[in-house]
């Protein structure tokens, strides 16, 4: 009170929270990356770190307040004790192993199995209505498995999935049209990873239909140029994870985009690791990136793309290829 004197008579008693608190397991380079773009963007009140390193957690946290100065005021708690996430809105799961040089990210999936059965279980018990977003690879197979360890409803779980392949496609046609990423549409669905699938038909730029374009102004079918940007998007994060040991700043602005859209309630699409059966021919319970819908709800719904035979069929053994891997591993 030596600062601020109340002009009420009482104040709001401190346990009623108002705001956002956003969860962010395993400071790693890709939680801090997440934790950061959160922080400038603004998107939350309170934020929670949670590590198994306790040195690392402590620093990192403390890093992070020091820059108060410079940001809006938000909360910014870290414990190894998941008490810390209670009354989450959104925690964010990136924490496990990442690949190394010439792993794929199928390889991990053991490794993170295990340590998802101590982290989602601990997340649902302190904050029982939360939404679930997936970021450790292989992400599409985690998001499965914390939709089966965590008995939330499927809309409250989801995974980054190929909302930062898309990212990578959009900025490679831009950068083959001279024209800006953000007026390109372009998706990329499917398997986060190398059986992705991109969506040629439906790439628009400012709202013209590039292949339709290009196929009336009798410009040759340029298939081989697209097929060799899809490999660069697949190849990409191999080539990041070669050169400077893992990926960090793209995800950190794609995880931050799918925060942003559902704690502001934005509705906006994107595409994200969904609970695909039913959609597309697909029979099995399997998470794959389709155009979702992201809200307060968490994934509102599917947007119903039209897809070629060929884009059916590929997006179908991106699917076959997650059940297979699932069905190895009895979960
Ligand atoms: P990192 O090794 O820098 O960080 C991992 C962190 O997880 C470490 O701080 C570690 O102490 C922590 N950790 C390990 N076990 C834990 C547990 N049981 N509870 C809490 N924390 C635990 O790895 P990095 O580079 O941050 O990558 C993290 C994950 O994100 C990897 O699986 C990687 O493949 C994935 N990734 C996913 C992307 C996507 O688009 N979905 C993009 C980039 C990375
Ligand atoms: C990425 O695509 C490795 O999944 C990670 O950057």
């Amino acid at each position: 009170d030596v600062f601020f004197k109340s002009t009420h008579s009482a104040r709001p008693s401190s346990h009623l929270r108002t705001g956002t608190k956003i969860t962010v397991v395993g400071v790693g380079n890709v939680g801090m990356a997440i934790a950061q773009t959160i922080l400038t963007q603004e998107l939350t009140t309170e934020l929670a770190l949670v590590d198994i390193q306790a040195d690392k957690l402590r620093g990192e946290m403390l890093d992070l307040q020091h820059a108060a100065a410079f940001l809006p005021r938000t909360k910014i708690v870290a414990n190894t004790d998941y008490a810390v996430t209670a009354g989450s809105d959104i925690c964010v799961i990136t924490a496990g192993a990442r690949q190394r040089d010439g792993e794929s990210r199928l390889d991990l999936v053991e490794r993170n199995l295990h340590l998802f059965k101590s982290i989602v279980p601990q997340l649902t018990k302190y904050s029982p209505d939360t939404i679930l977003l997936v970021v450790s690879n292989p992400v599409d197979i985690l998001t499965y498995i914390a939709w089966k360890l965590s008995g939330l409803p499927s809309n409250r779980v989801l995974g980054s999935g190929t909302n930062l392949d898309s990212s990578r496609f959009r900025s490679l046609i831009a950068d083959h049209l001279d024209v800006n990423a953000q007026d390109v549409q372009a998706y990329i669905i499917g398997e986060h990873g190398d059986s992705s699938v991109a969506l040629w038909s439906s790439i628009s730029v400012g709202g013209v239909p590039v292949l339709s374009l290009l196929e009336k102004q009798q410009i040759p079918y340029e298939k081989e140029t697209l097929e060799t940007i899809h490999s660069a998007v697949i190849n990409s994060a191999y080539e990041v994870i070669r050169l400077k040991g893992y990926t960090s700043w793209a995800i950190g602005y794609s995880a931050a985009s799918l925060v942003k859209s559902i704690v502001r309630n934005q509705k906006r699409i994107h595409p994200v690791s969904v609970l695909a059966k039913g959609f597309h021919g697909i029979e099995d319970d399997v998470f794959l990136s389709l155009p979702a819908q992201l809200g307060t709800g968490g994934v509102l719904g599917v947007a119903n793309i039209p897809l070629t035979g060929e884009e059916t069929q590929r997006l179908n053994m991106s699917a076959k290829a997650i059940f297979g891997v699932q069905k190895q591993l009895g979960v």
